[in-house]
């Protein structure tokens, strides 16, 4: 496996002056921690242009929350791959389970935006999880195999593609899962991306994501990085993460 990725989503948070001041803090930063960990923070939109433009020229990558699945047209308030690629993004965020539940995406809409980011050459990180209640029922295994067959498109691994387990119950609840079943999902998702001959593709672990458990989660097998939410909106512990990397 290569470096871990670090990737920060920083969700709907980020005032222009807000926002500047993190990037520039984790770029800062990241050069203590760049040998053992690659450094990506997706903003939003409305700030996406301005931090690629800080961050050019450093070891922190840029990246989108989310795209449309078509190119271009009548599609008000939507973003594209490209307007992404264009305002300096070299990554972007399909599928978060956010997305899915507060804007009813579906495996086959999350499949069109990763298409999408591949035409435009941005590396798509995928989000896949199941919910608390599917975890309960114990269809876990069920729900993410169903995801990953519906959304993740042929051609994802030459293209960069990212996988990001996110189970819903651990994101924003300060409730991450344990080890256990982290490593038991990863390995089962690393057999299910074999099984597409898609094995090299790296797969974050995401959901209450901290300094103090990035440790112990960054070292489990098949544990190729984190997709961090809360705790990328403070650089030190954002950081803290990258320097956890094994
Ligand atoms: P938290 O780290 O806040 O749980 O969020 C995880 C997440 O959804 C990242 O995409």
């Amino acid at each position: 496996m290569g470096k871990a990725l670090i990737a920060g989503n920083w969700k709907m948070n980020g005032l222009a002056a807000q926002a500047e001041a993190l990037a520039l803090a984790v770029r800062e930063g990241a050069a203590e921690v760049r040998d053992r960990a690659e450094i990506l923070i997706c903003p939003p939109a409305t700030v996406l242009a301005m931090v690629a433009r800080a961050m050019r020229g450093g070891p922190v990558m840029v990246g989108g929350q989310d795209c449309h699945m078509k190119g271009e047209g009548a599609h008000t308030g939507d973003i594209s791959a490209e307007m992404l690629k264009d305002a300096g993004a070299s990554h972007v965020i399909v599928g978060h389970s956010e997305r899915r539940t507060d804007h009813g995406e579906t495996n086959a809409m999350v499949m069109g935006k990763a298409r999408m980011a591949m035409n435009f050459e941005l590396r798509p990180i995928l989000c896949i999880g199941e919910t608390l209640a599917e975890r309960e029922q114990g269809r876990a295994r069920e729900v993410v195999q169903d995801q990953m067959s519906n959304s993740i498109p042929d051609g994802f691994e030459e293209a960069g593609g990212i996988v990001a387990y996110e189970p819903v119950w651990a994101i924003g609840t300060g409730r991450t899962a344990s080890e256990d079943e982290i490593a038991e999902m990863h390995s089962f998702i690393r057999s299910l991306l074999g099984s597409r001959r898609m094995a090299s593709v790296p797969i974050l672990y995401g959901g209450s994501v901290k300094p103090a458990n990035a440790r112990a989660i960054l070292a489990l097998p098949e544990v190729g990085g984190a997709l961090v939410g809360g705790a990328s909106l403070v650089a030190a512990d954002f950081l803290a993460i990258a320097a956890a990397a094994p």
